[in-house]
């Protein structure tokens, strides 16, 4: 059994203090890398297959092969979990490309892939007051075109972050070309007219986890969903605002730039849809592990 401080760096299991990688790993020289974040609900991966999905098409996306089979990877992340299984975790994968001699732009021929990952805690009281609604502001993105690639570059999601919090906000929504495309580390979705609206994946987002499952379960219990684009007009005249993420789960944003979201509390359909979401968490935590 592992220790509860014991993280997975390149086929080995050991404490956090012990993992070191080289000053020449590309992931911190150029950010050459990519992650995911996968929640862990009483030691149960949440939509393991989805994320492993996705960081084979981020590593890919970047000219990378995948770094070992999925059994391999459950493997590795369940014996992660399996320590923490008293509390709900999040699960942080990162995959860089790795050290050469020296430091160069050009990608190398050959490569040997750093590969780590850790388990984090889910603070719940975090999640108990974001239900209470969250405070966001429009912002300008400014960050770089292919956003359908979950990157380890992230000083333009961290800067534009940070601008929300200045201004006492939790999330920056974004704006591209006059259309909202997602937070700074969540997806968008909207209610206009008892319709459920989200944006199509495409390079200007992160195809987010969170994003299908709250589809899913919204068209499950007969709401009627949309993906299509959100002007800024239609984003101000929202009756509701949602922003999702792994970590978030569906945060009701109840003031957009100090303007109050429908009646300035969550609203009905966010009620239902984030209670079905708590109701799918709660089957996971007391499914059998196989
Ligand atoms: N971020 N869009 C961006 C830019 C994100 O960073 C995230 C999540 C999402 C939501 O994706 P998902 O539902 O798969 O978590 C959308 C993670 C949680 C992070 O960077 O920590």
């Amino acid at each position: 059994m592992l220790s509860k401080l014991d993280v997975y760096l390149n086929g080995k299991f050991l404490p956090l203090a012990e993992a070191k990688i080289s000053v020449l790993d590309r992931g911190f020289l150029f950010a050459d890398g990519v992650y995911e974040v996968i929640p862990a609900y009483g030691g149960k991966l949440f939509r393991l297959q989805q994320h492993l999905d996705r960081l084979n098409s981020s590593l890919a996306a970047i000219r990378m092969e995948p770094v070992m089979s999925d059994s391999q990877w459950a493997d590795v992340l369940n014996k992660l979990v399996e320590p923490h299984a008293q509390s709900d975790q999040s699960v942080y994968v990162q995959v860089t490309r790795g050290s050469g001699s020296s430091r160069d732009h050009q990608l190398p021929d050959d490569y040997t892939p750093t590969t780590f990952a850790m388990c984090q805690t889910i603070a719940t009281n975090s999640l108990d007051s974001i239900a209470k609604g969250i405070h966001a502001i429009t912002l300008d993105d400014i960050r770089w075109d292919w956003c359908h690639i979950k990157s380890v570059a992230l000083l333009g999601n961290i800067l534009l972050k940070q601008q929300a919090s200045d201004q006492h906000c939790t999330e920056a929504i974004l704006l591209r070309d006059g259309f909202a495309t997602e937070g700074s580390a969540s997806n968008l979705f909207i209610v206009s007219n008892e319709q459920l609206i989200t944006p199509p994946k495409s390079h200007n987002l992160l195809p987010g986890i969170t994003r299908d499952l709250v589809l899913e379960l919204a068209i499950k219990d007969g709401v009627r969903c949309i993906e299509q684009e959100i002007s800024e007009q239609q984003l101000f005249d929202a009756d509701e605002i949602w922003l999702t993420s792994s970590t978030k789960e569906i945060m009701p944003v109840i003031e957009l730039n100090r303007q109050a979201v429908g009646n300035g509390q969550p609203g009905k359909l966010w009620e239902k849809i984030s209670t079905r979401y708590s109701q799918f968490k709660t089957q996971l935590r007391n499914q059998q592990h196989d």
